[in-house]
């Protein structure tokens, strides 16, 4: 709907000043903020009057001669001007059920991309570190990933989803080195090794050696970035241990030494184990087959450095290679050169991204590759992102391929500070869904009318709804409070609450077979729609932004507009539910447009909490 008026306006604005042919003028629509006066109003005659030099309201006579709207809403006359110059619209309840008929469909007025329209898209989701547990981190680099291919898939789109994960380099090779000395030494015995042995090892390795070194003091000194300098410090506070046996064991590794790529591959299976099962906990569709880490590019990294610099794309400074991207947006200071091949020969992050946009670009053949990775590496995208178009990387059949960063923020615990668990340390992923899933359990303890079997389905999917709209529901980019009790609450802005409106709204036809026979159902899809209680004209247009609002996540790769929907479309509901009574309906006509009503905002709750990841259950 708003999407048409502001065609309709803004052509009308468009016949009305031709003088300002060229402009692109906003015809400024808005829903209005008093239905009593209109659904919907024009804003643009004040900012089309400063254009012209007019009178506002004149402009708005002006444009209300010009505009159509006839077939959508009630006559526009001089009183649908209000104010300095705002343009009042009523939509019309037989417009609004002929759109909302036409919505009826399987697919609910969101049509598949076909054609040109439908792109593949890379998601690159996950992304987590072998020999490490988990971190809440990674609760949004997977559920935000999930979601967000979730919708790209709804809207046609082919997507490719991929977990890069941190599975090659010296700090593997150094839990794998230190490892193989304590089972050498019958310390440990590798058949039993668990994630935690690993996340210790990988502690302890870290450990050795804190020298400051030359690599260090230059990435700080030229700024090179936060991801860069962690990933260096690490390698350098790694440097004695390095000496003794990690580099050789790396060397080893590289080489696909039998016994050293033996215990890479426990690694790997224990690590990988662990991270599938956690993502299953989740709903989240990460699977064995997403995985696509940092080895899988390993022996790509000589061969494309190679490549930059015989093509004069990247440059030898100071025995290292580097690409230089100083057209890098924001302007100054100048950005950062990427550096892709240290001195010591030594490949980086940066270089395996390098590698990766060259893969996902030319042999995936993205459109469009997708990045869910936490805010603090935004510098080394725009980096890696520059760097690829600078090498000619990024391009499919000659049209520049969209590389975009969906940067999420931190999760904070109530004390404002990084999220942590009880014990002080930082949080495990797997210990906040333990949390999530003890609280479900205990929310549906008291209901002892519910089978064991109910209650462990219901309890698993509040525990999901809890925690991926939690963390889906505020804005990308912002960093949020992680509260365990308020995620888990039926009432107010949760996922729970909203699970639990979908839940009454199915239990109305298991009602309406009882009372009116099991036909009645079928009767009511069939049912011509009647509009006439304002507070079913606003479910209708709730429902019918369901198709652009999940455009616009696809566009924006922002779920929070998908959950504000979900909640407005909530609300419209039970607004709806309590003024207007369906089964208990003046007539039959009445209930069945009403019914008809209640099964399209159960279908389309139901496809965007399937969107969000959200499991669907049928009572509570
Ligand atoms: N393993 C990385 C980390 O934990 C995330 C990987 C993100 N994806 C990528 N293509 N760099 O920081």
């Amino acid at each position: 709907m708003l999407a048409v008026l502001k065609d309709r306006f803004a052509d009308a604005i468009a016949r009305a000043f031709p003088q300002l042919a060229g402009q692109a003028v906003d015809p400024a629509i808005a829903p209005g903020k008093n239905p009593k006066f209109g659904d919907y109003q024009c804003n643009a005659a004040m900012a089309v009057a400063k254009l012209v030099g007019g009178n506002p309201r004149e402009v708005a006579k002006a444009i209300l001669a010009a505009v159509d709207v006839s077939d959508l809403a009630e006559p526009l006359t001089d009183a649908s001007i209000a104010g300095p110059g705002f343009i009042n619209v009523t939509i019309r309840t037989d417009a609004l059920a002929g759109l909302l008929t036409a919505m009826d469909t399987p697919t609910l007025g969101l049509e598949p991309a076909t054609g040109a329209a439908r792109q593949t898209i890379v998601v690159d989701l996950c992304g987590v570190n072998l020999a490490k547990q988990l971190h809440v981190g990674h609760l949004r680099s997977t559920v935000i990933g999930d979601t967000l291919a979730r919708v790209l898939a709804r809207l046609g789109h082919n997507v490719i989803r991929q977990n890069h994960v941190g599975d090659w380099g010296l700090p593997i090779a150094m839990v794998a080195s230190r490892l193989m000395d304590q089972a050498a030494a019958g310390q440990i015995d590798l058949a039993r090794i668990t994630l935690a042995d690993l996340d210790s090892a990988y502690k302890e390795a870290k450990k050795a050696g804190t020298s400051e070194s030359a690599a260090l003091a230059a990435c700080r000194k030229y700024a090179m970035g936060s991801k860069l300098e962690a990933e260096i410090l690490a390698q350098v506070e790694d440097a004695k241990a390095i000496e003794n046996r990690g580099k050789e064991v790396l060397v080893k590794l590289q080489a696909k030494d039998p016994a050293v790529y033996k215990v890479w591959q426990l690694i790997s299976d224990v690590t990988m184990q662990q991270c599938l099962a956690t993502c299953r906990d989740l709903n989240a569709i990460v699977l064995p087959e997403h995985t696509a880490g940092e080895s899988a590019y390993a022996e790509a990294l000589g061969p494309l450095v190679d490549d930059l610099l015989s093509r004069g794309v990247a440059e030898i400074s100071q025995g290292a290679a580097i690409v230089r991207v100083d057209d890098l947006e924001p302007g100054p200071p100048p950005a950062p050169p990427v550096l892709i091949r240290k001195s010591d020969g030594g490949y980086l992050y940066a270089t395996t991204d390098m590698a990766a946009i060259r893969h996902r670009c030319q042999t995936l053949k993205a459109d469009r590759v997708v990045y869910v990775v936490g805010a603090p590496q935004m510098l080394h995208f725009k980096q890696v992102f520059a760097a690829a178009r600078k090498a000619g990387y990024a391009e499919r059949a000659g049209k520049p391929v969209s590389l975009e960063h969906a940067a999420f923020g931190a999760i904070l615990g109530e004390d404002g500070k990084p999220f942590k668990t009880r014990s002080g340390q930082s949080a495990k992923l797997q210990d906040l869904v333990e949390l999530a899933q003890e609280r479900a359990q205990a929310v549906l303890a008291e209901r002892a009318e519910l089978s064991e079997y109910d209650r462990t389905t219901i309890a698993s999917a509040v525990s999901i709804a809890a925690l991926r709209y939690t963390d889906m529901s505020s804005e990308r980019l912002r960093d949020y409070v992680f509260s365990p009790e308020r995620m888990v609450a039926f009432e107010g802005n949760t996922g729970p609450y909203l699970l639990y409106a979908l839940v009454r709204i199915k239990s109305i036809f298991r009602k309406a077979a009882e009372r009116f026979g099991p036909a009645e159902s079928a009767a009511a899809a069939a049912a011509p729609l009647t509009l006439g209680q304002s507070a079913e004209k606003n479910l209708a247009m709730a429902l019918l932004r369901y198709s652009s609002v999940t455009q616009d996540v696809g566009r924006t790769l922002e779920p929070h507009r998908l959950c504000a929907f979900i909640y407005e479309l909530a609300g419209a509901y039970a607004s709806f539910f309590d003024a207007c009574p369906v089964l208990t309906a003046p007539d039959e006509a009445t209930r069945r447009s009403r019914l008809r009503l209640c099964s399209l905002t159960e279908r389309v709750l139901v496809d965007a909490l399937t969107l969000l990841g959200i499991p669907v259950i049928d009572r509570m």
